[in-house]
């Protein structure tokens, strides 16, 4: 991966959409945070699952690829440094759409996990739409429909225990200052996401999941 990410800190640290929202707290409150839980956020990003689960009380740990996200740890998803069920908790949210090998690391968060895996993406919606990601951002890979999602949990080990859909949004504008889309990259991604985009807000149709160890 290269590390344009860590030239994004700020970006993603100021991002309203990163920074509150309902699939925010349902990652929280689904990792069960309290003073004796122990969770590990992968793509930490801005920090905001962090910074919401210390809140709860919970002991974090975090870790991204990326040297300039500042996580406590760096280091791939799908090469997680940590033994086996060294966390009670492992949490994941709006990253794994970057993953080049998404399987792998949902079976890398199942493996570091003692009991539960909270994973949080946008969702696949066409062909056009994933047009736009890879113009807009060109480190995307791919948003997964949420039937794959529950192959991913099946094939890492992992039980679906709760699963929400929802809708984002995020305004239009500021989605392309954070990636830094060059001006004339611009109109076409407005053009192939034309019916999601609403008073200058892009809708993102977005899944949380909780997986937990399968017996
Ligand atoms: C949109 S940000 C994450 C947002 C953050 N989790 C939050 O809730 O605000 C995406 C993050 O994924 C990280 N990332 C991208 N590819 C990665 C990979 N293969 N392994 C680990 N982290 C990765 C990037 O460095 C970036 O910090």
């Amino acid at each position: 991966m290269s590390d344009v990410w860590s030239e994004r800190v700020q970006a993603y640290r100021e991002s309203a959409t990163h920074a509150t929202g309902d699939d925010l707290d349902l990652v929280v409150g689904w990792c069960e945070p309290g003073p004796d839980v122990t969770v590990l956020d992968v793509a930490t990003g801005g920090g905001h699952v962090a910074r919401r689960l210390r809140e709860a009380g919970a002991q974090v740990v975090t870790v991204d690829a990326a040297p300039g996200m500042e996580p406590d740890v760096i280091a791939p998803a799908d090469h997680l440094p940590f033994a086996d069920a060294s966390f009670d908790a492992v949490a994941c949210r709006i990253a794994a759409h970057h993953f080049p090998d998404v399987l792998a690391a949902v079976r890398e968060m199942a493996r570091v996990a003692r009991d539960r895996v909270v994973i949080c993406d946008n969702t696949f919606t066409s062909e056009s739409a994933e047009e736009a990601d890879r113009i807009r951002d060109p480190s995307h890979v791919r948003n997964y429909g949420v039937a794959e999602w529950h192959s991913f949990f099946e094939l890492a080990g992992l039980e679906v225990a709760a699963e929400a859909s929802m809708l984002r949004d995020t305004d239009f504008e500021a989605w392309l200052d954070r990636t830094e889309t060059p001006a004339g990259d611009r109109e076409r991604v407005r053009e192939l996401l034309d019916s999601r985009i609403h008073d200058g807000r892009l809708d993102l149709p977005t899944v949380v999941l909780k997986g937990t160890k399968a017996a």
